[in-house]
């Protein structure tokens, strides 16, 4: 009892003083220890940074810190190089020395007390983020470009903190290849990122969609490479010289970051290919790919010139990249093209290699081997663990963390960056900022004396949906989650506390320029239909709390005059919901829909004789007669999947009933292995035991279409009774010879069966 009431106590004191520390400063991420005490320095135009270091590290981090001072409050402090000053007033001291947790490498201490402040580290790397607390600790207007208001204070509260990482490894992922991103689009990251102590910038170069990096002994990757011709006729691309590399290399060094460059084998490497046809399997011209997904074109296995050329530009990139590690990718290779090449085949034979999976293996190995007489160390994608792991390779996994755990309990290194968690370019539904926070870099079932080789994660940013000006809404705020995952202490995770934080943040970011999303999926639908008013009900829920909906059902884009949601919709007619949440000035914001139809099948029984995929299960077994159809987004949630089975229901009406029409949409997305069904067959019985077919559709679409598209199998009738409905789709069953998946299983996709 008395334990209890003990622990009870000092819980609450606890509490209250992290409340207190809480609505003083809010620094993401947050320190291992912080304790506030009462009083504040004052920064002003007297202030001295001390430089107590020979580390030239050190001054520069003084410079830093300086620049951002001078830009936000327009004071130029003074900086004293290498002094011998010790406790005079008025003073930011950077010290080099080994106060207890500034033993890490990139850990500090920090106080701040009225008369001065003190930093110390055993590195430049722990002052800089022992200045990046104190600048977190300053009125958000420092993050401004002078435009501040008379009555701000430079005020930092007097605090003790004593901070160091979790992880070593704190990374992003930026997919400059599939849209590119101007050089000073990323020095902009390099900064943001640095705001957050993220430390390893992951600079994805090379796709099927475009080569990014200057080669100069191969001047083709870029003149041809780097542009594609997109379906309007128009081009699209660019590349980064040499200059441009170094700069950036240079530019993230100061920021303490390391640059980490992927160059994409032996897949996605159609644009490498376009370039250089002769080093693919089929050695014929192709283009430079314009279109999202995976490719059959890779680099041929069996070709020693094909070894000769990725050598030759990973030499060029070594020298533009001082970092130890080189990212080769590794991921989704298709293997038919190697399965059909003589030469590939030959080179399993001469080597040994019972399978492509193997070959795989083979070429990560000997570019592994390659890369350590350079002195560099390989990463690729979890893949590269199919047909055995390059003995030296660190893994990075991706298709969940199963990859890291068999590195890792393997005695490999990795790094882990989900797509359940680490995705970024994935919509808020699937990945919110709470589910981003909830991320733990070491999953369960790695061993524990293994459990440093878990050198941290990543959060990726993919950008086929994602152009330049798309990138801020979807790494904000989702990165000031993965940044506190990556170094604030696993014990005191405490999401409550850490989002009254990211609120705090909001302004700073605001003076960053940083155009953040929302922290979770904003609008959501709940939909229900009333039998007895034969009208739908639907709630509108906004996933952050003070937001206002504008909706429409007419037609038209919501627009700030739009009507405001308040309570439930009842709607009796057929139409496309449309909602969006306006923000300050903002004219145009992101729209949710629902199309919604009304008709005489909705809520109807029936039975599928083939089970749906569990991955595409859309709202379970009342799905495809709810009254809400699917969009082209195959991911909305509505749309139920079938991979190994034809589709067939049977419906049931409950009594004879007059049918005028009976209407199945179906999907078909290429590059997703989606294709509407080859023929469509409506039948019907009385009894539900015979049944006569009323309807037989083939399909007329073509299966080549580039665009994702959606499609109404219907067939109208005019003296029709009946009671049971049987709907039959045939599945188009692999994906046809000239598909990049040719041979793999295809997809049936369906939503709504529209019964009138
Ligand atoms: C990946 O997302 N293909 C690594
Ligand atoms: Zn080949």
């Amino acid at each position: 009892m008395k334990i209890r009431l003990l622990l009870f106590l000092s819980l609450s004191i606890f509490s209250l003083m992290s409340f207190a520390q809480d609505s003083i400063i809010s620094i993401i991420p947050q320190p291992e220890f912080i304790k506030v005490n009462s009083g504040k320095f004052i920064l002003n135009s007297k202030t001295k940074i001390c430089v107590n270091s020979k580390d030239k590290g050190f001054l520069e981090a003084a410079e830093f810190f300086k620049s951002i001072v001078k830009k936000g409050t327009l004071m130029n402090l003074q900086i004293v190089e290498n002094s011998k000053i010790r406790n005079e007033p008025n003073t930011i001291y950077l010290n080099n020395n080994n106060q207890s947790a500034a033993m890490s490498d990139e850990g500090y201490v920090l106080n701040v007390n009225q008369k001065n402040i003190e930093i110390s580290s055993i590195t430049s790397t722990g002052i800089f983020y022992g200045l990046q607390s104190l600048r977190q600790m300053l009125p958000p207007e420092i993050e401004g470009n002078g435009n501040f208001d008379e009555s701000v204070i430079w005020e930092i509260p007097c605090t003790q903190i004593i901070d160091k990482p979790r992880f070593g490894w704190r990374g992003m992922l930026l997919d400059c290849c599939r849209h590119f991103m101007d050089k000073d689009f990323v020095l902009r990251y390099l900064d943001l990122l640095a705001y957050y102590k993220m430390n390893r910038f992951h600079w994805h170069l090379t796709e099927d969609q475009g080569w990014r990096i200057e080669i100069k002994k191969y001047p083709k990757l870029t003149e041809i490479g780097a542009w594609r011709k997109e379906e309007d006729g128009s081009t699209y691309g660019g590349f980064y010289t040499q200059a441009d590399i170094k700069e950036v290399v240079a530019y993230a060094e100061k920021l303490h970051i390391t640059v980490i460059p992927e160059i994409e084998m032996p897949g996605h490497a159609v644009a490498a290919l376009a370039a250089y046809p002769h080093f693919s399997c089929t050695q014929q011209p192709i283009t430079v790919e314009n279109n999202w997904g995976v490719f059959k074109d890779i680099y041929c296995a069996g070709n020693d010139s094909t070894f000769k050329f990725i050598e030759d530009v990973l030499t060029e990139v070594i020298s533009l990249f001082p970092g130890p590690y080189i990212h080769i990718g590794g991921d989704e290779a298709p293997k038919y093209r190697w399965e059909n090449c003589l030469k590939c085949q030959n080179r399993m034979k001469v080597e040994g290699l019972k399978n492509e999976g193997e070959l795989q293996s083979y070429f990560v190995t000997r570019i592994e081997k390659f890369l350590s007489t350079k002195n560099k160390k390989l990463i690729g994608w979890d893949e590269i663990l199919e047909g055995g792991l390059a003995p030296n390779a660190t893994v990075q996994s991706w298709q969940g963390v199963n990859g890291a755990i068999s590195a890792v309990n393997s005695g490999h290194d990795a790094i882990v960056s989900p797509t359940s968690h680490a995705y970024f370019d994935y919509p808020l539904k699937s990945i919110d900022l709470k589910k981003v926070y909830k991320f733990d870099p070491v999953p369960d079932g790695i061993l524990k004396e293994n459990v440093h080789h878990i050198l941290g994660g990543e959060c990726n940013m993919w950008t086929e949906h994602a152009p330049q000006e798309k990138i801020d809404s979807k790494m904000f705020p989702r990165i000031l989650a993965m940044s506190e995952v990556l170094w604030s202490p696993l014990e005191g995770k405490d999401y409550y506390a850490f989002n009254k934080r990211v609120q705090k943040n909001y302004s700073k970011l605001d003076y960053l320029g940083v155009k953040y999303g929302f922290e979770t999926q904003p609008i959501s639908f709940d939909v229900k239909f009333d039998e007895v008013e034969k009208a739908f009900k639907v709630a509108l829920i906004s996933g952050q709390k003070g937001l206002k909906m504008n909706y429409t059902t007419d037609g038209y884009k919501p627009t700030k005059s739009s009507t405001n949601y308040e309570n439930t919709l009842v709607i009796n007619h057929s139409c496309e919901l449309q909602a969006s949440i306006f923000q300050g000035s903002q004219t145009e914001a992101e729209v949710f829909s629902r199309q919604l139809v009304l008709h005489k099948g909705i809520n109807k029984k029936y039975k599928l004789t083939f089970h749906y995929h569990q991955n595409y299960s859309a709202t379970g077994d009342n799905s495809l007669l709810d009254g809400q159809k699917g969009s082209t987004d195959f991911h909305d949630g509505l749309w139920q999947g079938f991979q190994k089975n034809d589709f067939e229901a049977v419906i049931d009406m409950g009594e004879i009933t007059k049918i005028t029409k009976i209407s199945a949409s179906f999907l078909q997305s290429m590059p997703s292995w989606i294709f509407f069904p080859e023929d469509v067959e409506y039948l019907v019985s009385d009894d539900g035991i015979n049944f006569k077919t009323v309807a037989a559709i083939k399909n007329d679409a073509l299966q080549n279409l580039q665009e994702t598209k959606l499609k109404e199998f219907d067939s109208n009738f005019e003296n029709l009774q009946t009671r049971y409905i049987k709907v039959k789709a045939k599945k188009v069953g692999v994906c046809p010879d000239w598909h990049e998946a040719a041979g793999s299983e295809a997809w049936l996709f369906i939503d709504e069966i529209v019964i009138d």
